[in-house]
């Protein structure tokens, strides 16, 4: 079978009304991510050459979480939610010149698997709906089959005794070449009891016009839709399961794993070994046989092999760490790369930063990076010993093989070799510290 080329069109655009919530639908997070970022993961693994988003309520917000999500996925806009078949008409012209297959995707449907899309994406057919037995198939669109195939969908409201009791219904998902799209598309009207364009009228369309039309069948729990913020939970509460699951197969250590929470895209070695109470946000990969312990919150940052985190540390976004390097407890790291070996054991804040191999920084070190207006970088070479509670100043630099001493605020760079202290000098006045206790007890006293 020649393998045509592949565009999809994920809809978007509907309020998700029950959602109770100002923020669309779509953009309520699962695994760390916006819902339509599932649905846009999946539909990645066909290689488009053409994705379309089409989105109606909140669209802005829409357009610009998808362009961090997919930035070469387009937005179609459709000002009003007229059904299903006028959404997938709104993204059409950003589909010109394209002759491959289409996909339609429904952006609140966050668990349909990479092999269903390729199985549809590859289907012989005209025209190929996705099915599945319902255990219970409410407001389904039912699917009509015959001996040669489907026959027609017809939506639950339109549908009488002997047609809603098929357990055989739509998940929304289907797949037809351009040209038939832009061939029956402009056909289907809203005379129904919706008053709805509704894309499923595709199917009986087409069949009269003498196209093949198919179904395939997928597990019901692919086709799970979030319509409320308790399918929301639930999908979260399911999404987890399998997330931790996965983990465990792909030789993954966790030591309780009900308490670990994964995003959609973390990405963990084998042997690896993971703590209680662990939250993964989106862009974390950890290297085989790191060890991130109980109470750590990682997000965007990468741990090579050998290193240890936590517990109760904090890596933020662009936070990456080299091999055997040790991140203690309470140490918050953002925008920050530690060489091999590095130290950073205790209560310690590095933004910005470049630190060099092997280098130790005490308990208490804060790079300083924020001036209220601009953000500034602290670069810290090779063999460097930063003592307990040191400020550096950024921008500044401290040079190879450099110390500086406990307590010191660092404002200027400090050469290779170099120690610097940048403190108040001590001072010590024998036996006063009795005379002062005295003489305040007494004036309590009096
Ligand atoms: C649709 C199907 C139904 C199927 C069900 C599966 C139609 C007519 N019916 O019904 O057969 O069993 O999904 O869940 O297609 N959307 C738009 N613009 C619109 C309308 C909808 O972008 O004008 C989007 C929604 O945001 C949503 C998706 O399309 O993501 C499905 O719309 P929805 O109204 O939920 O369709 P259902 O009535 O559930
Ligand atoms: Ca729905």
């Amino acid at each position: 079978m020649t393998e045509k080329p592949v565009a999809l069109i994920v809809l978007a655009a509907g309020q998700g009304s029950r959602m109770q919530s100002d923020l669309p639908k779509v953009l309520h997070r699962l695994g760390g991510v916006p819902l339509v970022g599932h649905a846009l993961a999946a539909g990645r693994s066909l290689a488009p050459e053409t994705v379309v988003v089409v989105a109606g309520h909140g669209a802005a917000l829409v357009q610009k979480a998808v362009a961090k999500l997919d930035p070469e996925a387009q937005i179609a806009l459709q000002e009003e939610q007229l059904g299903t078949a006028h959404a997938v008409r709104q993204a059409l012209p950003l589909l010109e010149g394209f002759e491959g297959r289409v996909l339609v995707l429904y952006g609140d449907t966050p668990f349909i698997a990479e092999e269903t899309l390729g199985m549809l994406a590859t289907h012989p057919s005209d025209v190929i709906v996705l099915g599945f037995e319902a255990a219970d198939p409410g407001r389904y669109g039912r699917l009509v089959t015959g001996p040669d195939g489907l026959e027609r969908i017809v939506e639950y409201k339109d549908a009488d005794e002997a047609t809603r009791a098929i357990r055989l219904v739509n998940s929304g998902v289907l797949a037809a070449d351009a040209a038939t799209l832009r061939e029956i598309l402009p056909q289907i009207g809203n005379r129904n009891a919706a008053g709805e364009y509704y894309l499923t009228d595709l199917a009986g369309l087409a069949r009269a016009a003498g196209l093949r039309v198919d179904v395939v069948t997928c597990d019901e729990a692919e086709t799970l839709g979030i319509n409320t913020r308790a399918e929301l939970a639930a999908a979260e509460a399911a999404f987890q399961a399998r997330a931790r699951a996965q983990a465990l197969e792909d030789g993954v250590t966790l030591s309780d794993p009900a308490t670990v929470w994964f995003a959609l895209d973390t990405c963990i070695g084998r042997d690896a070994v993971i703590g209680q109470n662990v939250v993964f946000g989106p862009g974390v990969t950890v290297e085989s046989g790191a060890e991130i312990l109980p109470f750590c919150h990682l997000e965007g940052c990468h741990v090579s092999a050998g290193a240890t985190v936590g517990p109760f540390a904090r890596l933020r976004p662009g936070a990456e760490l080299g091999g055997d390097v040790h991140v203690g407890n309470f140490v918050e790291i953002k925008n920050s790369v530690l060489d091999e070996g590095v130290k950073v054991g205790h209560l310690t804040y590095l933004g910005d930063a470049h630190i060099g191999e092997a280098t130790n920084i005490g308990a208490g070190t804060i790079t300083c990076n924020y001036d209220g207006v601009g953000k500034h970088r602290t670069e810290i070479g090779a063999h460097a010993f930063i003592g307990s509670d040191t400020m550096l100043v950024a921008p500044v630099r401290v040079g190879a093989r450099a110390m500086t001493g406990s307590g010191s605020v660092i404002t200027e760079d400090v050469p290779d070799d170099a120690l610097a202290l940048g403190r108040a000098k001590q001072v010590t006045k024998p036996g006063l510290a009795t005379r002062l206790m005295q003489a305040l007890r007494q004036k309590k006293g009096s």
